[in-house]
């Protein structure tokens, strides 16, 4: 059943929520000898012991990674460097993996990798990254919040966090005006698993 909410509730949620999660994530897996990613706002830890730690990404049911996930049970995030020297490779991993779907094409095949322990692939250029085996999944029709065990993890580069308003600033108004437009359809397809109506052709 969905809640019928006034204006005011919708501004006091996004007032509450917009932000909360500022820095993208770019998630990799792999299965059946395919490789893809993904860019995220959704990543964060999943366990309070410091030795072993879990994480967690939420992934939508539409996307091409989250069969790759679902099936193949291993992922890999990564966080992406600030620093000037390193910034153009940040904004191209976030334009080749956020941009198009792998079900399109290859969008692996630009970008610099190495086989982690899972099998999944490791991007070179990224700030850091943190291997996961699923440990299990929690399905809510439009996505899937999956943890995972934490398997391996390390830096890569120097710098800070890129935050996903620098982010913005430098994939600029023609790529997230394309990205936005591309939305729509998977803003649908949520609506219609969640049995909403759904809003463009
Ligand atoms: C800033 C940003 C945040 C995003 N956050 C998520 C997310 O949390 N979960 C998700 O499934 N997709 C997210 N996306 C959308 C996917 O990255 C995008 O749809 C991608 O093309 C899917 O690729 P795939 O079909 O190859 O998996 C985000 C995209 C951007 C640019």
């Amino acid at each position: 059943m969905v809640a019928e909410l006034t204006p005011d509730d919708l501004r006091g949620y996004n007032a509450t929520i917009a932000g909360l999660r500022p820095i993208p994530v770019a998630v990799t897996t792999a299965h059946g000898g395919r490789a893809n990613g993904l860019i995220t706002l959704s990543a964060g830890s999943a366990s309070i012991v410091p030795e072993a730690p879990r994480v967690v990404v939420s992934i939508t049911t539409y996307n091409f990674s989250h069969d790759l996930i679902r099936d193949g049970g291993v992922f890999v995030l990564h966080a992406l460097s600030n620093a000037p020297e390193l910034i153009e490779a940040s904004l191209t991993i976030m334009r080749a993996l956020g941009g198009r779907s792998g079900r399109d094409g290859d969008k692996m095949a630009g970008l610099r990798t190495r086989v982690g322990v899972t099998g999944a692939p490791i991007l070179l250029d990224a700030l850091t990254f943190v291997e996961a085996r699923v440990l299990r999944s929690l399905d809510n029709e439009e996505n899937t919040f999956f943890v995972g065990d934490v398997v391996a993890a390390g830096r890569l580069n120097a710098g800070g966090k890129l935050d996903i308003g620098a982010a913005w600033a430098g994939l600029g108004d023609e790529w997230t005006d394309a990205y936005e437009h591309d939305h729509e359809a998977q803003i649908d397809d949520s609506r219609a698993r969640r049995g909403l109506p759904t809003l463009h052709a």
